[in-house]
């Protein structure tokens, strides 16, 4: 019989992977919470509508990349992103009726129907977070500074981070039109694609991957001549804000994404270059005052960024330890089971992580378990141990074997794991480094 196997550019995610991908959510919730930002869940399903009102009808995603079905005359859409359920959701409860500023932040899965390769898929995760209620440029300063610092900690090489001004909807609208004045001559030679967007979306032809539209659109106005004066100080004052911090960054004047809800400030993260690609990003934002009036909200500005975990993964070098257990209890013989199956219970009361094989395997295949399993210490409970009133603590680490007391044991093992184990959940680049 033929197997039957994942959906095309969706992906499993194995236990032995989940360290890293805990330690990356952990420490995105961490640096996100020290922010005052809190956890928003939207669902998975979102009226069809939302994405084509918030995300725009002449985007490649709403154009080729949505799963969308139609349920009993509901036409549905799994998200592809994450931001234009988040402003629902705050328009729906009228959140900004309860607090001047909300700062949200999400974990989850999104969907697209992309062609997949590395770091691209057709369900990915991502880390994002949007901030309702402040215009300034502090706040856009802020999330670039907060998300350079969160890539150090997952210590992802060759970070770059790229900003621009996509201006307001006024200088957008001036912008349009130049650009459609210096590209109109030169239709006959873009790739079809891009013939096609110089009528619906020019701005996205800035953003081709054709060669034949790279030469055109080099000579292209850039929009800085279109912005206008509030526009040009809120992108000074954020250079500003970036400079005083430290933060490195770049003008790309010709930085344009694909999502067309942005205003004034747009940046990207790339990093990893030579694993990811040079044009594979990290995480990408912006602001989008417009967009919670454009679906029935009052006129709240907003900003927010998200960021894909796969693509952390593969730009990130912290290492975490893959040890499932602390601890084997091994027992020999029936009688031993039972006492073995106690001394678990007792081990797991003081937080120790431990298994108790009662397979009946022999001692050679209980260590060799204990090896795989990446444990420190394993029990040995055998008849003489039982006679005796002890347990044989065999030590992996330390290479020491000594006979105590069950419930001498239990403290000897706490002592020794847990050190180990709070490096696991706080500092697993640290725990790698000792357990190598
Ligand atoms: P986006 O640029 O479409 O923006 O996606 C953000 C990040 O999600 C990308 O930089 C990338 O890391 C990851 N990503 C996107 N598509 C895929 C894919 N097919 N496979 C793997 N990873 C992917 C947004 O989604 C906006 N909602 C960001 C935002 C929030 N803007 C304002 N607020």
């Amino acid at each position: 019989m033929t197997p039957i196997r994942a959906v095309k550019g969706m992906n499993d995610v194995l236990p032995d992977e989940i360290g890293r991908w805990h330690f990356v959510e952990r420490t995105f919730a961490r640096t996100m919470s020290l922010h005052g930002f809190r956890e928003v869940r939207t669902p998975y399903v979102e009226p069809t509508a939302l994405f084509v009102r918030a995300v725009g009808e002449t985007t490649d995603i709403v154009e080729k990349e949505m799963y969308s079905l139609e349920h009993h005359g509901e036409h549905l859409t799994l998200r592809p992103e994450g931001t234009a359920g988040a402003a629902r959701a705050y328009v729906e409860h009228a959140v900004h009726a309860k607090e001047p500023m909300t700062r949200w932040w999400y974990a989850g899965a999104m969907f697209r129907a992309e062609r997949p390769q590395r770091g691209r898929y057709r369900q990915f995760y991502q880390l994002g977070a949007e901030v309702f209620g402040d215009e300034g440029p502090g706040c856009d300063a802020e999330a670039i500074d907060l998300l350079s610092r969160f890539f150090a900690e997952l210590r992802i090489p060759g970070v770059q981070v790229l900003v621009n001004s996509l201006g307001g909807q006024e200088a957008r609208t001036r912008y349009r039109d130049a650009l459609v004045q210096y590209l109109a001559p030169h239709a006959a030679s873009l790739s079809p694609d891009s013939q096609r967007r110089l009528t619906t979306n020019p701005l996205r032809i800035l953003d081709s991957k054709d060669e034949r539209d790279h030469a055109i659109v080099r000579d292209a106005p850039t929009i800085h001549a279109s912005l206008d004066a509030g526009d040009r100080a809120h992108f000074e004052t954020l250079r500003k804000y970036l400079d005083a911090l430290g933060t490195p960054y770049a003008v790309d004047a010709r930085l344009v994404r694909g999502l067309d809800y942005y205003t004034r400030t747009l940046f990207e993260i790339t990093g990893a270059p030579e694993k990811l690609g040079a044009g594979s990003t990290l995480v990408g934002g912006g602001r989008y005052d417009a967009m919670i009036a454009d679906l029935g909200g009052p006129k709240v500005p907003a900003f927010g960024f998200a960021a894909g975990v796969e693509r952390l993964l593969i730009a990130s070098e912290v290492e975490v330890p893959t040890n499932v257990i602390d601890a084997l209890v091994a027992p020999l013989g029936d009688a031993a089971a039972m006492a073995a199956l106690g001394l678990g219970r007792d081990l797991r009361q003081e937080g120790i992580r431990c298994e108790v094989d009662t397979r009946g395997k022999s001692l050679k295949s209980q260590l060799r378990r204990a090896d795989a399993l990446g444990a420190r210490v394993v029990l040995i409970l055998g008849d003489s141990e039982l006679a005796e009133g002890v347990v044989q603590v065999k030590d992996l680490d330390a290479h020491t074997e000594e006979r105590i007391a069950p419930s001498l044991a239990v403290r000897v093992v706490a002592d020794r794991c847990m050190a180990a184990s709070r490096n696991v959940d706080s500092r697993p680049s640290m725990a790698a480094e000792r357990k190598s």
